[in-house]
Order: C-alpha cells, then structure tokens, then sequence
C-alpha cells in the first residue's frame, strides 16, 4: 500500500493581527481541500501539529478547535506535540494512520501564532521545548543553545564567522521568490556577520524569527491518489529521539536524533543522501542547516561548509536544500514540518517558485528543540 499528498495549502507566515489561530488554521485547510478536488465531509481523520497554543494565545484542545472549524465533526482528530518538529510528526502519525488501515483520507495541519506575545514572551515559551530544571531555569534560551553547538563546532572544524553567515545569505536569496515568506529581502556575508548579537556567535541574522503561520495537507490512499493530478508519494518516514538536555549528549556536533530518523527514512524508501533532487532542512539557527547537511549524509563529518562555499545547496547546484528560503524566511514552529513538505511536494510537482529543473526524490528534515526529537521523510514523484 502507498500513501500520497493529494493537496496542500499554507497561509503567509508573518505577524496576523486580524487573524486568530483557528482563521490561520481554518484558511490553510481550506486550500488543501480546494487543491485536492474535496470537501470536508471526504476527510475521515484530522492531526494537527502545533508546539504551545496555550501558552501563545491561551487556547488548548487544538484537535478539536481544528475539527470544528473546518466543518469536520465527528471525525477523529489529534493533536500532535514535539516543539518545533510537531508538524512532522503530525504529518508521520497520518501517513501511519492511513497505512494502518483506519483512514483513507486525512487532512493534516500545524499552525502556531507566535507574535501575539511577542519576541520576549515567545523566547520563553519557546523554552519550554528545553529542559526547564536545567536548562530554562538558568537562564539559557533556544539562541544560546544553538549558540553553544556553534561554538563547539567552530572550535572542532575551523568553521569562521563568515562561513556560517553563507547560510542566511542562501536562504533569503531563495525566500525573495516565495510568496508565503515572512522576509523576502537578500542579505550579504557582511550584513549576518555584523547584524546585532543575540547568543554568540549567533547574530540577529543567523536565527529564525518568531512567526504566525498555518499550513495544511491532504493525504490519501493509492486507489483514492491515482485518480487526481500528481500525486507525490511518500517513500520514506522515520522519526527518532535524543536526550532532552544538551549536556547529556556525547557530541554537540551532530544531532544523534536526525541522523537515525534519516537512516530509517533512506532504508524504508530504499534511497541514499546521493539520490536526492531537493531538500528542506531545519535550519532554525544557521549552524543547524550545516549540521543537518552532515547528519543527512550530505557532507562528511566537518565538511558542511563544502556545500555552501561550491553553492551546491544553491539553486542550480548539485542538492539545492531550503528552496523557498527555509526557516529563516519564517518559522512559525507547528506548522514548520508541514511547509517544508508543502515546498518539496511543489517541487516534486514542477510548481515551485524557485523550481529545481527535473525533482523527482526530495526530503524534508524537521527538529524539535535542540534535537531531542527529528523526523525525515522522503517523498517521490512517481
Ligand atoms: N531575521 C531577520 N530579521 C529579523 C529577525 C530574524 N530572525 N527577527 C527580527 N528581525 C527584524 C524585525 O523584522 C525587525 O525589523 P525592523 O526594525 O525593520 O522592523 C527587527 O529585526 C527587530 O525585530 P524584533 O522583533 O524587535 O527582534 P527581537 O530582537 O525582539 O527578536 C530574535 C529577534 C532573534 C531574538 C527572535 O527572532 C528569536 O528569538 N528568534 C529565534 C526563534 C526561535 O528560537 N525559534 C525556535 C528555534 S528552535
């Protein structure tokens, strides 16, 4: 049995103030069904991914808000949690419901609505993806977690300032075209490297902003995906866990986490790193998309930097990696994991702004906090 993407939709990321969570959540469903060809009653089954509703805007219960809204009662609906990977899982837990059997047809979705509490509140709750007895209570944030595997990789490879800023400069480059970006302005080497500092070494320019987003996909079954326009196969999923805590882990240089999950994605999808047109990685803070391009298998072990400096991950190079412009154009963190398998099914579909001429194999790589959660999955055009 095979599962496709039938349908996707997304709202633009940035700051809604005359949209509510369930609008964001609402809209983004809504063109996922329109983009299928169904109504609501076609759906049987409903995830939706989101990291904190109660703490952001003091509504709980989002399977239910979700279901409601979309016109979908009495259908099953589930709410799925893992910080900034909770799209990603929802995403998984519906390719597995369907697999299982007791759906056909699914919407899944991940919103979140981060700026009504601003960047101070947000950071805080953020942190609440951390471990809050030693971690959150000593006064370390998401910023200066990452910032502290920044700083044990420039030790270990040499990696320099302005090496890491060529991430940014790649992913705003390839957000100016998407439409839904949050910021479609280019920045340069310098603009990164001397924008103000938040965590050292990690500046302004190198960290994903706080955003309001929903987006939203439908999933279905072989015989029901064969009968509309391109679908796009799921060919692999796998999802795995690390410590809570950074302390704990043995080397802060790599996530433990992404690479099992892209182990399991490659082997049940019968792929290698080699055989991928186009990848979405979570690149919440600079260093995370050059780690992630080593857990992946994209690059060898201190090698990351390889990719940006040849432009490989650069449109019209070898793996072009955060077409749309990746985390850093918006990062509205539930609904993250489902934007970047909206971009790959685009791409897959030959329908992306910054299409990559003849994808056929892409994958998206989604993280929960400091890598204590990740999800890979590959998805195939035929
Ligand atoms: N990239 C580029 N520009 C950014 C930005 C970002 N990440 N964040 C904010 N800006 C811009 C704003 O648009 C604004 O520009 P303007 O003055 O032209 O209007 C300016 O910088 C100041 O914005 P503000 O909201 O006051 O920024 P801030 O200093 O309060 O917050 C961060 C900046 C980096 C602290 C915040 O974006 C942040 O915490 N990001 C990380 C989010 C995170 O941890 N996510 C989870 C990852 S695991």
């Amino acid at each position: 049995m095979r599962v496709a993407v039938i349908g996707v939709g997304q709202t633009k990321m940035g700051e809604h103030w005359s949209k509510s969570l369930r609008d964001l959540s609402t809209e983004a469903g809504a063109m996922a069904l329109k983009s299928a060809g169904l109504t609501a009653t076609d759906v049987d089954g409903l995830f939706i991914g989101n990291m904190s509703a109660g703490r952001f805007v003091g509504q709980e219960h989002l399977g239910a808000l979700a279901v409601d809204h979309a016109g979908m009662t009495p259908i099953p609906a589930t709410r799925c949690e893992a910080a900034c990977a909770s799209g990603g899982l929802a995403f998984r837990k519906a390719y597995l419901s369907i697999l299982s059997g007791h759906h056909k047809i699914v919407m899944v979705g991940g919103s979140e609505k981060m700026t009504d509490l601003g960047a101070t509140g947000s950071v805080g709750t953020l942190m609440g993806a951390g471990d809050q007895e030693w971690e959150s209570s000593i006064g370390l944030t998401f910023p200066g977690l990452y910032a502290l595997m920044a700083r044990a990789y420039m030790e270990r490879y040499g990696l320099q300032r302005d090496e890491l800023s060529l991430v940014p400069v790649k992913n705003h480059t390839h957000g100016i075209k998407n439409p839904y970006a949050q910021f479609r302005f280019p920045v340069s080497v310098q603009d990164v490297s001397r924008s103000p500092l938040v965590a050292d070494p990690l500046r302004l320019l190198d960290c994903s902003p706080i955003t309001d987003g929903a987006a939203a996909i439908i999933l279905a079954t072989e015989d029901i995906a064969r009968r509309v326009d391109r679908p796009v196969w799921v060919a692999g999923s796998g999802q795995a866990s690390d410590t809570l805590a950074l302390h704990d882990r043995d080397d802060l240089c790599r996530l433990g986490a992404s690479e099992k999950a892209a182990q399991m994605a490659y082997s049940q999808s019968g792929m290698k790193p080699e055989d991928i047109d186009v990848a979405e990685v979570h690149d919440c803070f600079s260093i995370a998309e050059i780690i992630a391009y080593e857990d992946l298998g994209f690059a060898k072990r201190g090698k990351g930097k390889q990719l940006l400096i040849n432009k490989d991950t650069s449109m019209g190079g070898s793996i072009p990696t955060n077409t749309d412009g990746g985390l850093k154009v918006g990062h509205p963190v539930g609904a993250t994991g489902i934007k970047q398998i909206i971009e790959i099914t685009r791409q897959l579909r030959g329908e992306a702004p910054n299409q990559v001429k003849g994808a056929k194999i892409g994958l998206a790589h989604n993280v929960g906090g400091s890598g204590a959660t990740a999800l890979v999955h590959i998805l195939r055009s035929d």
